[in-house]
């Protein structure tokens, strides 16, 4: 199920995203998209520096490939705890997004912030990475979490 707009940048919205990073730096993990803390906006936050002090929020984001290839990259998610699944992905694009003001700005991006954006707006259009496995070895991860324990994972999103 899609994600809706934000069209109010109001004391709301920074709570929200307020409450998305620090879900996301408690996790930990190196993104979050609004609708994983069951909130069904165009939101996401992003800290892939490693340090923890670069905070990222993108409201209501776009994404443009930029054709220069694509690039697979093993990835987790928060939303399926335990699991890394190789995902091919155009590797530099440009962002359009507005901050949490509502000022629009793009950004262009690759190496890890372009993964992690295009792997955030999956989530935002109702889509999880386990999605473009094949159905058995979805099928596989499923009865894998349903018999498993969540357990911490390093570098998810
Ligand atoms: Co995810």
């Amino acid at each position: 199920m899609p994600c809706d707009p934000i069209i109010e940048f109001d004391r709301t919205l920074q709570s929200l995203v307020k409450d998305m990073a620090d879900t996301m730096y408690d996790a930990p993990g190196i993104g979050l998209a609004a609708i994983q803390i069951n909130v069904h906006k165009r939101v996401i936050v992003m800290d892939v520096s490693g340090s923890g002090n670069q905070l990222q929020v993108f409201v209501n984001p776009e994404i443009i490939d930029l054709n220069q290839g694509t690039r697979e990259v093993e990835e987790g998610c928060l939303s399926v705890p335990g699991f890394f699944v190789p995902v091919k992905r155009p590797e530099k694009v440009l962002i359009k997004a507005q901050d949490i003001q509502g000022n629009h700005f793009e950004l262009e991006a690759d190496e890890m912030t372009a993964v992690c954006i295009q792997h955030e707006v999956d989530h935002l259009d109702g889509k999880v990475f386990v999605d473009y496995l094949s159905r058995m070895k979805r099928e596989r991860i499923r009865n894998k979490l349903i018999k498993a324990q969540a357990e911490p994972v390093a570098c998810v999103a």
